[in-house]
């Protein structure tokens, strides 16, 4: 494919389709949203609201981060803060899909569609590639962005028109296009994070004591692990404690479980072999972590694990 005739196409589509109109997309800081961001706002300037929902599940700085880096390319993004929110609707919840459920339902129903509503927009830009539709068609998976292929009318039932204008695109090519359009590499080559975010790596329910540990966790590996060339490294939070001893006491602490993955696509996964230096300096910045005093490294491929743990 010509990915620069691909961008000039797309643009004029999305001026002739949005015309005078306004269209709203929501921003995750993720290369396909990023990629509808940049390609809307070359097409619709002003008229394209971008927002940025921060769920309070994201990593460190990362909302901020975000804003800042379309703020250099000139792309503004509205950050609205919804921590509380999402927090509230994560309590008491344990159950992986429950959880999972509660941060699709909050995101659309008491967030985004408000702010929706807020900028008049009757265009909702969405960052669907084609690989989102084939494997929601195929059952793989429940995508909650390609309304049209299951047969809702997104016009009819909300009464905004979805466009997604990266449908005949695969990560490569999504990839190339952020490339041609100018993206930063912090965009382009990021590492694969999941839309629930830190709560796919919280077993258990969802507080802010255990998104604090995690979220330092995450940024620890992260650090440690970015010259890896890994397909993707995380951290994730147990829910059960363990026996350990600081300052000469005993503590009963949290466990974290480190991740660092190979794979082309994600459908299958081996695990890194990481050197053993890597796997101490990890452990002993971990458990520096207050109230953390063990760290595990996961050695199991996928199949039969997952590589989220919810
Ligand atoms: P699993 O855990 O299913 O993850 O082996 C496979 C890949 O998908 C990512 N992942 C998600 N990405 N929304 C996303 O956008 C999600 O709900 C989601 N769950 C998992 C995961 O990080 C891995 O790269």
């Amino acid at each position: 494919m010509n990915y620069r005739k691909f961008i000039a196409q797309q643009v004029e589509a999305l001026k002739r389709e949005v015309g005078e109109g306004i269209a709203i997309n929501a921003l995750s800081g993720g290369v396909d949203s990023s990629v509808v961001t940049a390609l809307a706002h070359k097409a619709l300037g002003k008229q394209l609201k971008t927002v940025f929902v921060d769920n309070a599940l994201m990593r460190e700085g990362e909302p901020q981060r975000v804003v800042q880096t379309f703020a250099k390319l000139g792309i503004p993004v509205e950050l609205i803060d919804a921590r509380r929110t999402f927090l509230r609707a994560l309590k008491g919840l344990t159950d992986p899909e429950e959880k999972r459920q509660a941060i699709t339902d909050t995101f659309y129903r008491d967030v985004f569609s408000k702010a929706v509503k807020r900028s008049g927009a009757t265009y909702l830009l969405h960052g669907t590639i084609l690989t989102d539709i084939e494997e929601t068609v195929a059952g793989i998976k429940r995508q909650h962005n390609i309304l049209a292929q299951l047969g809702i009318d997104p016009q009819k039932a909300y009464g905004y028109k979805v466009l997604e204008p990266l449908a005949t695109l695969r990560k490569d090519g999504v990839r190339r296009v952020a490339e041609l359009l100018g993206l930063p590499r912090s965009i382009t080559a990021r590492i694969p994070f999941p839309g629930p975010a830190l709560a796919a790596r919280i077993v258990g329910e969802v507080t802010e004591e255990k998104l604090g540990i995690v979220r330092a966790a995450t940024a620890i590996v992260e650090q440690e692990l970015q010259n890896s060339g890994a397909f993707q490294y995380l951290a994730v939070l147990l829910n059960d404690y363990a026996t350990g001893i600081r300052g000469g006491k005993r503590e009963f602490g949290r466990i974290i479980v480190v991740r660092c993955i190979d794979s082309t696509d994600a459908r299958k996964a081996t695990v890194r072999e990481l050197p053993w230096k890597t796997l101490h300096r990890l452990t002993r910045r971990i458990t520096a972590i207050p109230g953390v005093n063990r760290c595990l490294y996961d050695l199991t491929p996928k199949p039969p694990a997952t590589v989220e743990y919810i």
